[in-house]
């Protein structure tokens, strides 16, 4: 049950929410049962979290804790799903959705308007631009750049999915890079450091270090040395 409090104009709270005093608060901000809100993170006007889905909402098991990890910032109007994680100093932008178990690991980025469909895992420092959508399961490791408006999928059928088949996202292996607008059929794998060119229609998966360019998705020639990503972090 949300009630009113007082700390900030228009804030409802659940029951068992953390809130410590240094978080900042925007106005209308609603925060669902059990929420953990780290120190020093900043919660702008009107973002939701802990938002439990409309189907579930008579389900009488208390709300799986929704974690945002010291640092982190969600912005205007985003919501982020029950029993969503965010790391510490991530960034949820403006709009964007984060659905429920989502996995957003520290200092990731998810843009304005972009949708991080259920129990879907960012890595460490990614960053995702604005509009793009990540269907589940999609994976997406750390150090990857996915710019704006890039289309993923995961169902080959277009809906006729049979009981026995199940879904198949895309994979983003580290610090691959895929430029605005491209679009990528289910189940497709971006190589570790690849280059998506913007607009290329990706319909097999890319190997590492290698950059695509065009519909359908063709190597071109392969990403430099100096451009790759180093050990990991
Ligand atoms: C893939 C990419 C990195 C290639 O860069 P590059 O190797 O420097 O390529 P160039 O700019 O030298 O272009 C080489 C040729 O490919 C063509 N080309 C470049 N990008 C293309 C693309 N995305 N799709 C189709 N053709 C493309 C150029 O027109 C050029 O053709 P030409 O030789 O006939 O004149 C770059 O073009 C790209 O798509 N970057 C993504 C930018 C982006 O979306 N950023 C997101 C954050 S805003």
């Amino acid at each position: 049950m949300l009630k009113p409090s007082d700390r900030a104009a228009g804030l409802l709270l659940g029951e068992g929410v953390e809130l410590p005093e240094d978080v900042l608060l925007g106005g209308h901000v609603i925060i669902h049962d059990n929420a953990r809100i780290g120190g020093g993170c900043r919660l702008q006007d009107a973002a939701i979290i802990g938002r439990r889905l409309g189907r579930d909402l008579d389900d009488p098991r208390p709300h799986e804790p929704t974690v945002l990890e010291p640092g982190a910032i969600v912005g205007c109007a985003a919501i982020v799903g029950e029993g969503a994680w965010i790391g510490a100093r991530a960034i949820i932008g403006d709009r964007a959705v984060v659905r429920e178990f989502a996995r957003v690991a520290e200092e990731a980025v998810i843009g304005q308007a972009v949708a991080v469909s259920e129990g879907v895992e960012v890595g460490a420092r990614s960053r995702i631009q604005f509009g793009t959508n990540l269907a589940p399961p999609a994976t997406v490791e750390e150090d990857v750049f996915i710019g704006p408006g890039v289309v993923t999928t995961n169902d080959p059928t277009l809906a006729r999915l049979g009981p026995d088949q199940a879904m198949r996202g895309p994979v983003f292996r580290r610090g691959c890079r895929v430029g605005g607008g491209a679009a990528l059929l289910p189940g497709v794998e971006i190589g570790e450091d690849a280059i998506v060119a913007a607009r290329a229609l990706v319909t097999r998966d890319v190997p590492a270090g290698t950059v695509v360019m065009g519909a359908p998705a063709r190597v071109i020639r392969e990403v430099a040395a100096a451009e790759r990503t180093g050990p990991p972090r």
